[in-house]
This record gives structure tokens, sequence and C-alpha cells, in this order.
């Protein structure tokens, strides 16, 4: 069963995108070669690397939240603490979804230091191939409102990699903006899977 969005209906391409995603999810698409059935996961076991940065614990249920999501819609998460993951890792990782607090005067978390400063260090386009969003969490009553993940988005789109939909961030209550921006990625993401 297919469900085409009209071309006249009034959504930007990053809301057609995510639409064309919702649909893909729901088993309301059918792909290239092939007929789904309602409510079948759409893609097909697409990785996605899940990075998180935090200090308290918030960024990373976040992170694992994400990964239920993604899985119920047929993709492959894997999750990552940021201390595990360098540069070269990052560079072969695909598909990445970063989540990231702040810390001191616009810092990284302690677990993101490492990854944060060998990526900030980087001046070669190492990250053609990884397609890459940010969810940025912060407060902004500190004046480096959410700085380590809008450091972290400029410097890999700098890098050569490819932003698959808008940093997003959130200001101490993050439940809206974490809906908002999971739903657009995952949504692009299992569009590309089902296309
Ligand atoms: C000591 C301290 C410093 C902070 N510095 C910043 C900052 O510079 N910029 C910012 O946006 N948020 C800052 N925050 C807010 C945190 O990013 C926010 O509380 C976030 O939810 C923590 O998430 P986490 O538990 O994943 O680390 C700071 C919080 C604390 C306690």
């Amino acid at each position: 069963m297919s469900l085409p969005i009209p071309t006249d209906a009034p959504f930007s391409d990053t809301q057609r995108m995510w639409l064309k995603g919702f649909f893909a999810g729901l088993g309301l698409s059918a792909p290239t070669g092939g007929a789904t059935t309602a409510m079948e996961p759409a893609a097909t076991g697409e990785p996605l690397a899940i990075l998180w940065g935090s200090q308290t614990g918030t960024a990373e249920a976040f992170a694992k939240q994400l990964a239920k999501k993604a899985k119920a819609l047929g993709l492959t998460p894997t999750i990552y603490d940021m201390a595990a993951v360098d540069a070269a890792t990052l560079a072969a990782m695909g598909n990445v979804a970063i989540l990231t607090s702040t810390y001191g005067d616009g810092e990284p978390p302690d677990n993101a230091a490492a990854l944060y400063a060998s990526v900030m260090a980087e001046n070669n386009a190492l990250l053609a191939g990884v397609k890459y969003s940010v969810f940025a969490l912060g407060d902004s009553n500190y004046p480096a409102f959410c700085q380590c993940g809008r450091d972290f988005d400029s410097k890999l789109e700098a890098l050569g990699a490819t932003r698959v939909s808008p940093r997003v961030e959130g200001d101490c209550d993050y439940d809206t903006p974490f809906a908002t921006w999971s739903e657009t990625l995952l949504g692009v993401l299992a569009s590309e899977a089902a296309a």
C-alpha cells in the first residue's frame, strides 16, 4: 500500500522526508520491488551509531530512548559511550546520532572530552562518509549555551560529513525537542532505507 504526499501539500523538504519516513515506518509505503504489509517496519536493518556525551546521565538516557525508537522502525542501533570512540572510529560509522550535553564553561562532558578534542583537531575531509545529526542538551542560563553540541555539529560538517537533519537544542526541558529531533532524524533514515 502506498500513501503519496501530494506535490502541492504545504510541506518543506525536511517535513516531506520526515513524513515519507514516518509512513515507511508504519508500513504505508511500498518499497521498490516488494510489497509491505501494514505495521511492518520498512527499514531493513540499516545501522545507526548512537553516541552520547553526558556528565550526569541525561543525554545517555535519551540515547537509550533513541535506540528503542530506531529499533521499532527497523533500524539497527548501537549505543556508544563517547569515551569509547575516536575520530577514526567515528569516520567509519556511517549513520551517526550525537547526543551531548555541555559542561563547565561551554565544555564537553568528561566522557566526550577526548573525542571532542580529536574531532576539533582534525582538518582533513575525514568524515566524508558520515551522515549525522546532533541533539544538544544545555541550559541557557550559561553563556555558552549548548556549545559542545554546536561545536560537534559545525565541525562534522566542515570535515565533510552530511547533516541528515538539523541540530535541535534542548534548554533544560528536553522531551519536546527530543521528540522533534528523533522523529525527524529517524524519519529521514527510515525513508532512505526504504527507498
Ligand atoms: C557545572 C555545570 C556547568 C554547566 N555548563 C553549561 C554550559 O556551559 N552550557 C550549557 O548549555 N549548559 C551547561 N550546563 C547544563 C547541562 O548541560 C545540563 O544540565 C544538561 O542537562 C546535563 O546533561 P547530562 O546529564 O547529560 O550531562 C551546566 C551544568 C552544570 C551543572
